[in-house]
């Protein structure tokens, strides 16, 4: 396995076979079954398989969260490396934005809701950095996790609007035994707060069971999913969503589907889940 901060060393080796197919697996490191559902998926479908680790510093808008973001490289390549990974690029700052640096992708309107309204600028991180992975590795294949519903579409915009060549593959969320979705974030929350977390979940899973029960107001599932987090009291709701699954628009009356989604403070530690009831709509 190559282990690289250099993106020439990247190039090279992506093309020292150019016929081959590449997956791609971009994240930010701090590594867990999440993320290597991603690569052993990646594994499967394409002949050589990329990973980035770049805690990307534009797609911040806290400073205190960029800088309690979990870091662990080495243990990260460990973990690559049994999972059969040909390439991890670990670029730095400088090597991801070097001085002079001035070119971002910006998405419209499905980044302004949610997270985009949450996060200013945010998105235009993700796409900014996605962009350049997607040239420096120029994957056949590129994996990301449903867990960042949002972050999925708008890559799948971005790639539809600028016409890059490969495809998008979204990989179902990784949750905990008792629920909590799989997240780096994790590893941040005290032992009383990882206990609450699981509130997030539980919330979803009451507005599933009312959906189940015949209930179809978008209202009614916002409310249900509210009444589930007010019960924890280490919870505070940033946003709570019943929207579209492909506009992501927020939706009033009945819905034929729907996804529920939410990001919500434990302690200091910002969490977001989601669940798609109906199917996905089409595009
Ligand atoms: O999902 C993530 O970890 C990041 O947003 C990504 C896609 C690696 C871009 O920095």
């Amino acid at each position: 396995m190559l282990v690289t901060p250099f993106l020439h060393e990247v190039r090279a080796a992506r093309w020292a076979e150019p016929g081959l197919t590449w997956g791609l697996v971009p994240t930010m490191g701090a590594l867990h079954e999440g993320h290597l559902s991603l690569v052993r998926r990646a594994r499967a479908e394409n002949d050589r398989v990329g990973v980035s680790i770049f805690v990307n510093p534009i797609q911040f808008n806290r400073p205190e969260d960029l800088a309690s973001y979990p870091r662990q490289v080495e243990r990260d390549c460990e973990l690559l490396a049994a999972e059969g990974v040909d390439v991890v690029w670990t670029p730095s700052e400088a090597e991801m934005y070097p001085p002079g640096y001035q070119t971002y992708v910006t998405v419209e309107e499905i980044t302004r809701p949610l997270e985009g309204a949450a996060r200013p600028g945010h998105f235009r991180g993700v796409t900014t950095v996605v962009a350049k992975l997607f040239n420096v590795f120029q994957p056949t294949r590129a994996y990301f996790g449903q867990k960042d519903a949002q972050q999925a579409a708008v890559i799948r915009q971005m790639v539809r609007d600028l016409a890059f060549n490969l495809e998008v593959v979204v990989c179902p969320i990784v949750r905990e035994p008792d629920g909590l979705a799989m997240s780096s974030r994790n590893l941040l929350l005290k032992a009383d707060e990882r206990r609450a977390a699981t509130v997030l979940y539980r919330a979803l899973k009451a507005a599933e069971a009312a959906w189940q029960g015949g209930q179809r107001d978008a209202e009614a599932l916002r409310a249900t999913m509210r009444a589930v987090l007010a019960g924890e009291p280490l919870a505070r709701v940033d946003y709570v969503s019943a929207a579209d699954p492909v506009t992501l628009t927020e939706l009033d009356g009945a819905a034929t589907h729907v996804l529920l989604s939410m990001a919500v403070f434990i302690g200091q530690v910002r969490l977001i889940d989601n669940l798609v009831l109906g199917g996905e709509g089409s595009p």
